[in-house]
């Protein structure tokens, strides 16, 4: 594991890019799932602004660690926020881009999304394998879309799961455990002052932060876990971490 601490987000963005294009750089073509929230919000628009030319941005796939069971054009739509953050302003073709249809029923999206995985994914030992999936962190301590109340969401034997929001009680589709820890990368990326008991909780006390916090549980068996902080989310960890 990696933990990195950035002076701000403008940092944050720009060593995240660089690391993505080095993956990027020794394969062919990229599988990415990506996140909602604010962090990655910036993190599009810092892509859109400074890497639209120099990114073959045809080698990448993209997906969805989670999405709100929501219509594609409403505001709550994580696709919606890519689309308008990044595929809007860089050359992306529709056929890399698979969302998750929030629209849908979410039961049998969430398997219309395990076939879609299975089929665009390699496949390892029964769980598909993205090269990269891009996870951020709650206050609460959730990621993607599986939250404390549901920690046995985390440990389901299906690659996606709906699972509902504490206090909206919004529905949602999300990859479950065993998808994120079977990437080849995974990456956090966190900001802001309240997460920083929690990121240092995960980070420097882990076993115990693993019965309560599903991003604790974000152990890809590849170990390439990279936590990107920005310094008020990474303000209370130990120094000589
Ligand atoms: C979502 C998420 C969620 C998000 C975190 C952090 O769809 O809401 O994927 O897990 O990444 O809540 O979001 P912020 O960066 O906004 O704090």
């Amino acid at each position: 594991m990696k933990t990195k601490v950035f002076d701000n987000l403008n940092d944050l963005n720009k060593d995240f890019s660089l690391w993505l294009k080095k993956i990027l750089a020794e394969k062919e073509d990229l599988s990415i799932a990506l996140s909602g929230g604010n962090t990655p919000r910036s993190l599009f628009k810092y892509l859109a602004t400074n890497h639209a030319d120099d990114i073959d941005w045809s080698k990448i796939k993209f997906f969805w660690s989670d999405e709100r069971c929501v219509w594609p054009d409403n505001d709550d739509s994580n696709y919606k926020m890519a689309k308008e953050n990044l595929f809007d302003l860089v050359p992306v073709s529709n056929k890399n881009i698979f969302r998750i249809r929030g629209e849908n029923d979410p039961y049998k999206e969430a398997r219309s999304y395990e076939d879609l995985l299975q089929n665009e994914l390699e496949v390892i030992n029964g769980t598909p394998q993205f090269d990269v999936v891009m996870l951020g962190m709650g206050e609460d301590g959730h990621t993607a879309s599986i939250f404390p109340h549901e920690m046995n969401l985390w440990e389901s034997s299906n690659m996606c799961v709906v699972a509902t929001h504490p206090k909206t009680r919004q529905m949602r589709i999300s990859l479950s455990g065993k998808t994120i820890n079977a990437a080849k990368h995974v990456a956090f990326l966190v900001t802001g002052a309240p997460k920083a008991k929690k990121v240092k909780e995960i980070i420097e006390d882990n076993k115990n932060a693993q019965e309560k916090y599903p991003a604790a549980k974000v152990q890809p068996s590849s170990g390439s876990l990279t936590w990107f902080l920005d310094k008020y989310a990474g303000r209370e960890l130990s120094k000589e971490k």
